[in-house]
């Protein structure tokens, strides 16, 4: 089997990758920028008042969320610490030709800072960011946090990523109040998110999206 990455474009003009590991793309075809804008950055981040706010993403990708969440605490004024988790990174011919730079007209160095970095850095006073680059199933975390961005391959081509332990043990790494945001809807993660302790809402979805889960503690 080919592991090899297929760049693509999707409906807004921005880029995604299919993966030929798993069968999937990262994004939608009706816009990648779009896509996680709705999602992760307007139906979770934006909704904390502190200043301070810790994230951990679960799949970095294309590092699509880590940028525009740069780019929404900048404008802001935001400290964030934003952690991510990372089995299969994309290679530097595939982070190059991405086009997100250009899209959000931001300095492209920054965008391939994010990716060549392997471990921690600042991007900037205000925006800290922590790569592991290792498996999830068997992550053990090691601090707390207010925000989840759960943008694993879906429960389908990826259900170990989707077990009750493993939203148990997110759980238990989320400060009071904290938010999990996530594009799958299914009524079994709904049930096993809601089983945990979460209060969970079903939110419109973006384009070609009906609904997406907020989950908060
Ligand atoms: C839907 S994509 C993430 C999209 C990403 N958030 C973005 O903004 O581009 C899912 C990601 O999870 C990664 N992944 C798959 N299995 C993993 C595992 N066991 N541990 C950590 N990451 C994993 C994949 O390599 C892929 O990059």
């Amino acid at each position: 089997m080919t592991t090899k990455n297929a760049i693509f474009k999707t409906d807004d003009g921005s880029h995604s990758i299919y993966s030929n590991r798993f069968n999937e793309s990262y994004h939608s075809q009706h816009g990648a920028i779009q896509e996680s804008m709705h999602i992760f950055i307007e139906s979770a981040f934006n909704l904390f008042i502190k200043n301070e706010i810790t994230v951990f993403e679960v799949g970095f990708g294309t590092g699509l969320n880590a940028i525009l969440t740069y780019i929404e605490a900048k404008k802001l004024n935001k400290f964030v610490t934003y952690e991510t988790i990372e089995l299969y990174p994309i290679i530097e011919s595939e982070f190059k030709n991405l086009n997100f730079s250009a899209e959000l007209k931001i300095d492209k160095s920054i965008f391939e800072k994010i990716h060549r970095s392997d471990s921690s850095i600042e991007l900037s006073p205000t925006f800290k960011l922590k790569k592991n680059i290792t498996d999830f199933t068997n992550y053990q975390f090691q601090n707390k946090y207010d925000l989840i961005y759960f943008d694993a391959f879906s429960p389908n081509t990826q259900p170990e990523m989707w077990t009750r332990e493993i939203f148990q043990k997110i759980y238990n790494s989320m400060n009071v109040g904290g938010i999990l945001i996530t594009y799958v809807s299914k009524g079994e993660i709904r049930r096993r998110l809601i089983d945990i302790g979460f209060n969970v809402e079903k939110l419109a979805g973006p384009p070609g999206k009906r609904h997406i889960l907020r989950a908060v503690k």
